[in-house]
């Protein structure tokens, strides 16, 4: 079986997250294939058995590429088993109302796009205070604070849950298998 994990990061977390599921997916004896979603080449949805989508929220909303990509394939992606992985640090804040804002942007990228993602989760990403500029490391500390995260800007944080996410692939890798033994590829 294959299937396409694409990808949007600004900082490149989304990509670790991204390399992470393909691993998982390639163990798992599926043929993927790994891109960014800025550049997908031939990579696409229509070709694949699966399709997973992942991209981080920055200023509460997602790179205009994958914006770009749900709107523009939303008939393709769901024709197929698909998956969207919403990278935020709004989901691992103490502050409810931040968790609830966060658990909110996949609802929002599905009215923007008309996209709706079969399976959703939400990752918590990284603080990378060390790659920041002076003015991003300020608001970045800004934003920790509130949210009760970390406030020393000498080292890099990262607080996505792996076990939750190979958990998340796991189920969406079953959907897959099943759905391609009641269909067969197209590829
Ligand atoms: C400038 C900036 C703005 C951000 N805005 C938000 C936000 O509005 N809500 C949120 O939950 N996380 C926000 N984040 C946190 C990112 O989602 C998190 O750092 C993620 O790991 C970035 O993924 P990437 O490395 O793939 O770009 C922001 C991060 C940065 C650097």
């Amino acid at each position: 079986m294959a299937v396409l994990v694409l990808y949007a990061t600004v900082e490149g977390h989304s990509r670790k997250i991204a390399d992470k599921v393909a691993a998982q997916l390639e163990n798992a004896g599926e043929a993927v294939v790994l891109a960014d979603v800025r550049d997908p080449g031939f990579a696409v949805p229509g070709r694949f058995d699966g399709v997973l989508l992942c991209a981080p929220v920055h200023m509460g909303r997602y790179p205009d590429p994958i914006i770009r990509f749900a709107t523009d394939w939303k008939d393709a992606l769901d024709a197929v088993p698909n998956a969207f992985v919403s990278v935020s640090l709004g989901i691992n804040s103490e502050n409810e109302e931040e968790r609830a804002e966060a658990e909110a942007y996949p609802a929002k990228l599905e009215k923007k796009t008309g996209f709706r993602p079969r399976r959703i989760h939400n990752a918590a990403g990284a603080l990378k205070f060390l790659e920041y500029d002076f003015f991003k490391r300020i608001v970045m500390r800004r934003i920790a604070e509130k949210e009760g995260g970390p406030l020393d800007t000498s080292m890099d944080f990262e607080f996505t849950d792996w076990d939750a996410l190979e958990a998340f692939v796991a189920e969406f890798a079953k959907e897959v298998a099943q759905n391609a033994d009641a269909e067969p590829s197209a590829i």
